[in-house]
């Protein structure tokens, strides 16, 4: 556990999580990384340390803090190429932000290239002293942090061309493979008659879990840092980058249970343990479970996801009717990348925000051309991504699981749904932009009170590394350099480690 200032090295280390031995890049040597704990207000300062060597993968690195929304500190956001450049071997970097406003369940991951999926990802949890949810679920114990994701044998580098499956799925790290040995799994262990907050992260490189506690229903309360009016459901579907705090009470008999996160990959199954983890009443043996998966009563419906609080989405409640409104068609062009409106995202030379701090202040002067989209200050914007995608494993490999850095966002249209809800439309910084078979077009609003460059990606770490990514520069004529600590000098050395 980490408490506001620390150090945080990146590693590489051999771990074999699912019983398989392979080289990775960790956050503080453990995977998932150490979880990172903060109050609500409280000031982080995390000196990422990069001690990188193996050449099989990017020795580079850069962290984002997911959900974070990083006010007047758009130089902390971490996404390598946008706010910042990568932290070079053996140099270090301090990221300090404050969490004024924020608490809930949130992660860090490498944004470098499709560098965590190596690895590098972890939990990062705000407490609030003052939680509304603390009074209305009197829960026993709320430490649980349970972290989905998938696993691959091979590094990032060898797998960036299609077609390529996770060969495990991991919670809290531990997993089986097919034809793998019977590795250990995660353990949450439970008093009988208590009640518990679990905080589950979707931290996956691509996969979405369909997530169940067997015989247990959950009751959602928080969905990305926000906390929601309470939702009983038995199962969730968690997207790359989502996160959800679902309250449970031990009230079934003395026993194992599976936990299980069914990824929307074919190959990855249930059999034999794998996608599994085990909660474990006190007093149960030290067995895997024998319980049976289901019945299925209380389906997740997003379209259910209601904010504990109403403030209705801003804007005009009608559709188009913001002061900006933006489409982004995803698609995919004949070399293999992704676009959105035809343009793919590559990496600038310089990260955005230091030629912004450098004084280019057009788009039109910006790089990456084409994938920078300007936001005037303190406007509501709509941004709809129609789904173009046969999914779940059509020729976009969706569905694709959208973030908007900087920001929570409105869903005022959800996958799944077809009518608009400007009234208590569910907040969300990820959401899922479903599949063009429905019909989805997926409609988020905000407003522009962050000034900075913030990224919007899809999450699925390997189609943001193939360019499914623009820049939303937020009020560029407000953006400037004394709110970095980070000096000119500083960023140039950092941008030209040789001094070229
Ligand atoms: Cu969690 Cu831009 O990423």
């Amino acid at each position: 556990v980490l408490r506001s200032v620390s150090d945080l090295e990146i590693v590489n280390k051999i771990v074999s999580p699912d019983g398989f031995s392979r080289s990775t890049v960790l956050a503080g040597g453990t995977f998932p990384g150490p979880l990172i704990r903060a109050n609500k207000g409280d000031e982080l300062r995390i000196n990422v340390i990069n001690n990188l060597y193996d050449t099989s993968m990017n020795t580079t690195t850069s962290i984002h803090w997911h959900g974070i929304l990083q006010h007047q500190s758009n130089w902390a956001d971490g996404a390598a190429f946008v706010t910042q450049c990568p932290i070079q071997p053996n140099a270090s970097f301090l990221y300090r932000f404050t969490v004024p406003d924020q608490a809930g369940t949130f992660w860090y991951h490498s944004h470098l290239s499709a560098q965590y999926c190596d690895g590098l990802r972890g939990p990062l949890v705000v407490y609030d002293p003052e939680d509304p949810l603390a009074d209305m679920y009197d829960v026993d114990d709320e430490s649980t942090v349970i972290v989905l994701s998938d696993w691959y044998h091979r590094p990032s580098p060898q797998m960036y061309n299609p077609p390529f499956n996770p060969d495990s799925t991991l919670i809290n790290g531990l997993g089986r493979y097919p034809g793998g040995p019977m590795s250990p799994l995660a353990v949450v262990n439970v008093v009988q008659r208590k009640r518990y907050r679990f905080r589950i992260i979707g931290a996956s490189c691509d996969p979405w879990f369909n997530f169940t506690i067997d015989g247990h229903k959950m009751t959602v309360i928080e969905v990305d840092g926000t906390e929601i009016k309470p939702v009983d459901v038995d199962s969730l579907a968690v997207f790359a980058g989502q996160r959800y705090s679902v309250v449970v009470s031990a009230d079934q008999p003395v026993n194992n249970y599976w936990i299980r996160a069914l990824s929307n990959f074919p190959n990855q199954t249930f059999d034999g343990g794998q996608s599994s983890a085990i909660l474990r009443y006190s007093g149960a043996p030290d067995t895997d479970p024998t319980t049976e998966h289901g019945p299925y009563i209380l389906p997740f419906d997003e379209a259910s996801l209601q904010p504990l609080f109403d403030a209705g989405a801003p804007g005009i409640p009608e559709l188009g009717k913001a002061d900006v409104n933006i489409n982004l068609i995803p698609g995919l062009d004949t070399l293999g990348l992704y676009t959105l409106n035809n343009v793919s995202f590559i990496d600038p030379p310089l990260p955005i925000l230091l030629q912004i701090l450098s004084g280019r202040r057009h788009p039109s002067h910006l790089l990456p051309k084409g994938s920078i989209y300007e936001l005037p200050f303190n406007k509501t914007i709509e941004v709809s991504i129609p789904a173009t995608d046969l999914s779940p494993h059509g020729a976009l490999g969706g569905p694709h699981s959208l973030h908007l850095h900087g920001h929570t966002f409105d869903v005022i249209r959800v996958s799944g749904n077809s009518s608009y809800n400007f009234v208590n439309p569910v907040k969300r910084d990820t959401v899922s932009i479903g599949t063009q078979a429905n019909n989805d077009n997926v409609t988020i609003r905000f407003v522009t009170n962050n000034p900075g460059p913030w990224f919007f990606h899809c999450h699925i770490n390997w189609h943001l590394h193939k360019g499914f990514a623009v820049v939303m520069a937020e009020s560029i004529s407000q953006i400037v350099a004394e709110e970095s600590p980070v000096t000119p000098d500083y960023w140039w050395k950092q941008c030209y480690p040789q001094g070229s």
